[in-house]
């Protein structure tokens, strides 16, 4: 059987930053320790006046094509993920072709082009469109472009506004991929919720509290469903677990509740009863409640054991360097994870080849989904060739007042024109408005 997945990635982050201990949180009156300790978070990208989410996608997409020596010949398919479009009809994956027409001299007449929309596991959908669409023997040879792309803009005021962020994460997926394999393993978790929403405006109307409970409860239901495909999952069957991060202070929560579940009935569970007991089961109590808060104090006495540190330490903090440094990427998030995960490997020599993932995506609304996947002999090359730590310490750091003015040029409902805080090289940025409403945008020397 021909393997399947994600050949190469590349990122494109917001060309600013916002501190968030700080620069925001003395705004707020809030301790930046909320931000570094409680949410996880150093800061958040966002796009500069020339920026949105077609500009990150074509420039994600761009690098990614240039680095693996691909024409437009090559793309069979363009997928973007998003849940930040600004047309109702128009697919954003036509103007990022548009975009890289401009660049090469063949076009994309001939690939497939979409958009898929359910909030952040959109992105995680799409792998699964093309991979289905290679492994049906659709693609004739030729490979799937897909993209996740966002700005994640709240409401100036709301709590959501301390976990902004803005990026875009280009994926090629391949018939024998380099960096990950994808699998038929895979389940999901989904319900009818209304935790987070946009209906019909800009920024999410959001119960940020319920929107927590929402995530743990579906990952939770996605990892037995994925259970009932892969088998039991034990803790050291992964060298890494990328969950879909809003803030690493939510894949603490997640990280617990699947360390627990995957433990239960196992020797790591054993060893641990002398210090903290057994996991209470639901059949030995009679009161829910008693139940309920039998396994709080049991998750407390977990987390605080070395064994638990040593496997989070290992296998969850390392999905989470690059979100602690760009804040939520909605779509793209996850792989952000992935990469910042494989990342970790490559920078301390680590063997990963022929190691698996465990993957957590996660949108609200609310589905999430837990698949394997394979690392391949290639991912070292792939990791090699990518500049993440360049681009995020280019960012331009802004002020207070720099942010207030970024927020405002970038909602829809103000009409705000201001000087762009850093200067386009290589890349496509926004270039105004058409006659029809359209977005039009041109690549700068
Ligand atoms: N030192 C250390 N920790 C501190 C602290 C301090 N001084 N002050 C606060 N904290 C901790 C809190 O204890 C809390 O941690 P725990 O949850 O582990 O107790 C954490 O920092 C956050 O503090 P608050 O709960 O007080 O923060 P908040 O009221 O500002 O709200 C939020 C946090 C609800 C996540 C809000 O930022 C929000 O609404 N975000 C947007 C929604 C979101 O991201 N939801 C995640 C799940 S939905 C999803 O994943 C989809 C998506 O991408 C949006």
């Amino acid at each position: 059987m021909t393997a399947v997945g994600i050949d190469a990635v590349e990122i494109w982050t917001g060309k600013l930053s916002l501190d968030l201990p700080g620069t925001f949180a003395p705004q707020k009156g809030e301790d930046p320790e909320k931000y570094t300790k409680g949410l996880g978070l150093n800061a958040s990208s966002f796009p500069d006046s020339y920026e949105d989410i077609v500009t990150m996608a074509a420039n994600a997409a761009y690098r990614l094509m240039e680095r693996k020596g691909l024409t437009p010949d090559d793309i069979g398919r363009i997928d973007v993920a998003t849940e930040s479009a600004f047309d109702n009809s128009k697919p954003v994956s036509t103007y990022v072709a548009g975009c890289l027409e401009q660049v090469y001299d063949g076009d994309f007449h001939h690939a497939n082009k979409g958009e898929r929309k359910f909030a952040c596991i959109a992105g995680t959908q799409s792998l699964d469109d093309a991979y289905n669409w290679i492994k049906a023997g659709r693609n004739r040879g030729r490979a799937a472009l897909v993209i996740a792309t966002d700005t994640a803009l709240y409401a100036r005021g709301d709590a959501g506004e301390a976990t902004q962020g803005a990026g875009a994460v280009a994926m090629l997926i391949t018939e024998e991929p380099s960096l990950v394999e994808l699998s038929t393993e895979q389940g999901y978790g989904s319900a009818d919720e209304t935790d987070f929403l946009k209906p019909n405006q800009q920024f999410p109307s959001v119960d940020g509290k319920r929107s927590v409970q929402v995530y743990l409860a579906r990952m939770r239901e996605a990892l037995e469903d994925f259970e009932s495909v892969a088998g039991a999952s034990h803790p050291d069957q992964y060298a890494y677990i990328p969950f879909h991060t809003p803030f690493p202070g939510m894949v603490r929560k997640a990280g617990l509740l699947a360390y627990r579940h995957m433990i239960r009935d196992t020797a790591i569970e054993d060893d641990l009863a002398d210090e903290i007991g057994r996991q209470p089961r639901e059949e030995a109590f009679d009161d829910a409640d008693a139940y309920h808060e039998a396994v709080r104090e049991y998750m407390d006495a977990l987390k605080g054991t070395e064994t638990y540190q040593e496997w989070y330490a290992e296998t969850i903090d390392p999905t989470l360097t690059i979100s602690r440094e760009v804040g939520n990427w909605y779509t793209g998030s996850v792989h952000v994870a992935r990469i910042s995960a494989l990342k970790h490997g490559y920078e301390n020599g680590l063997d990963l080849a022929g190691s698996k993932l465990l993957v957590g995506s996660y949108g609200s609304g609310a589905q999430a989904e837990g698949h394997a996947e394979t690392v391949c002999e290639g991912w070292h090359e792939e990791l090699e060739a990518l500049d993440i730590d360049a681009r995020l310490e280019s960012r331009y750091d802004l002020t207070w007042e720099d942010y207030e003015e970024i927020h405002d040029v970038h909602n829809h409902d103000l009409d705000v024109d201001i000087d762009a805080r850093t200067t386009p090289e290589d890349e496509f940025v926004f270039d105004g408005w058409g006659r029809m409403g359209e977005r039009k945008y041109r690549f700068a020397e």
